[in-house]
């Protein structure tokens, strides 16, 4: 099974750790939430496996960190000063205020049997361009109405990595086709943020720019969606929640040639199947706007520079053609956020133990668990039996996360690691002392196997994976 909907999740989250509202002290700040011990924990496993699938297990990628705050000039540029933005309407009736395309996800306050826009009260302006850009101001004499010192919130973390072409191609020296990665934070100014995690103003980005060919571009592009499909099932993420959507024509950015998007089933409780599906990530052939945009050379009809701010022309010379053009990019690029959402939702399942009480087994993939290993005494009165599990928790430490808890009845120390998808326990008992062995406990099978100390160890890392 998976979570039956969001709000599971929600209250998962903030019982166990994982995410709690941010400012909650202070009432809140709609729509921004601060991660806890295991979500940071989690957070760090994904996009540390997303890292080292692309830059460190392949050839062709290199990764790098570029600033929040960039030049205006690259958002003028890149289009997103002129065209990144939703249309927004009010309603002068409830005074809210929402995004004209996603009125059908948002319930009229007033009359919530019906989406925001359709009640009979609804008095809706036309909708007006509203610019999802965080706008703030640099250096020590700025005002917030100087335009001089105006400067962005990056709203993607792909920009970043176009303005940088010609200096990875030329510290690296790479040959076509290569891929630039980049994690970090974007902000959007959504004017809907919701769903817990799923759409919020401050989140984070996983995103890589493959740079090729413009007649390799197709065949790459689809190779990027099947591999990205793969890498979510490889996580753990069961193929009955994941399908793919093909972007129509009047739904592609100006600059896009094709682009799917992965879903999820975000929303299993909805009656209207096509309803339970959102956006998990989107992998678009972006042709070659991004490097021909940024770059000084290109020119109009007239002969007139399209970018005379620029410095640089980040075309690419093909040495054996000896030719020179601007490649072709795909770019598969997904949120941190979302995909730990998802990855939260597929893992939930409830069980019922022999006592008829029903137990929460967060089914987490081993290598993506916050916490590998939980050591536990029989009894926490009994000096040795803690000594020696604070030993163990000690020596299997630096090899995986583990930790040491005896706070509690076995029975619920067990229940807690369970709900936070620890997949294994270690309890030391009585005999323990006596044989060198100690109880190793499966989270999803909840099978008991004595095993000796000398070979706990090697034998938790095969399980582990
Ligand atoms: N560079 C392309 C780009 O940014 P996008 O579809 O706008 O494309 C990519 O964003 C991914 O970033 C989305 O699929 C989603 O996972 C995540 N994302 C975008 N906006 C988000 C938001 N407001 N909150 C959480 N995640 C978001």
């Amino acid at each position: 099974m998976s979570a039956p909907n969001i709000e599971t999740i929600v209250s998962l989250a903030k019982r166990r750790g994982f995410v709690y509202p941010a400012s909650e002290i202070y009432g809140g700040l709609g729509s921004a939430w601060d991660y806890g011990p295991l979500g940071v924990e989690l957070a760090n496993n994904i996009k540390n496996k997303w890292w080292n699938w692309l830059v460190h297990e392949r050839d062709d990628i290199e990764g790098i960190d570029s600033a929040i705050i960039q030049n205006r000039l690259l958002w003028k540029y890149s289009g997103h000063e002129t065209t990144f933005s939703d249309p927004l309407v009010d309603c002068r009736a409830c005074k809210g205020r929402y995004r004209f395309d996603k009125l059908q996800d948002v319930k009229c306050p007033l009359d919530p049997s019906v989406c925001a826009g359709s009640g009979k009260d609804c008095d809706l302006t036309p909708p007006r361009d509203f610019n999802l850009m965080f706008r703030t101001t640099i250096g020590a004499v700025s005002t917030d109405e100087d335009e001089s010192a105006l400067a962005y919130l990056r709203p993607e973390t792909a920009q970043g990595i176009f303005v940088n072409f010609a200096n990875v191609l030329n510290t690296s020296r790479r040959k076509l086709p290569f891929g630039i990665a980049q994690i970090g934070k974007s902000f959007r100014n959504e004017v809907t943020p919701g769903n817990f995690i799923f759409r919020t103003r401050e989140f984070e980005q996983m995103e890589m720019e493959y740079f090729c060919r413009a007649e390799d571009a197709p065949r790459l592009h689809q190779e990027w969606i099947d591999s990205f499909v793969g890498w979510f099932r490889s996580l753990g993420v069961s193929v009955k929640n994941l399908k793919l959507y093909e972007q129509q024509k009047n739904e592609l950015a100006h600059y896009a040639a094709r682009c799917v998007d992965i879903l999820y089933r975000f929303f299993p409780e909805r009656d209207d199947e096509t309803k339970q599906w959102d956006e998990l990530m989107g992998i678009a052939n972006r042709t070659d706007f991004d490097l021909k945009t940024h770059s000084k050379k290109p020119e109009d009809a007239e002969g007139k520079r399209l970018n005379p701010d620029s410095t640089e022309d980040l075309s690419y010379f093909d040495e054996a053609t000896k030719q020179r053009f601007y490649p072709y990019c795909i770019e598969p690029a997904a949120g941190v956020n979302r995909a730990l959402l998802a990855i939260l939702m597929d893992a939930y399942s409830e069980k019922t133990n022999d006592k008829g009480e029903m137990r929460v087994i967060l089914k987490l993939s081993p290598q993506l668990a916050p916490i590998k290993v939980a050591v536990l005494p029989l009894a926490k009165n009994k000096p040795e039996l803690v000594e020696m599990a604070k030993s163990i928790k000690r020596d299997l430490q630096p090899s995986m996360r583990t930790v040491y808890d005896d706070t509690g009845g076995i029975g619920k120390l067990y229940a807690r690691q369970d709900e936070i998808g620890t997949p294994f326990c270690v309890t030391v008992d009585h005999e323990s002392l006596v044989d060198g062995a100690v109880t190793l406990r499966d989270r999803d099978s909840w099978a008991q196997e004595r095993i000796n100390l000398s070979v706990l160890e090697d034998s938790l890392q095969k399980r582990l994976g």
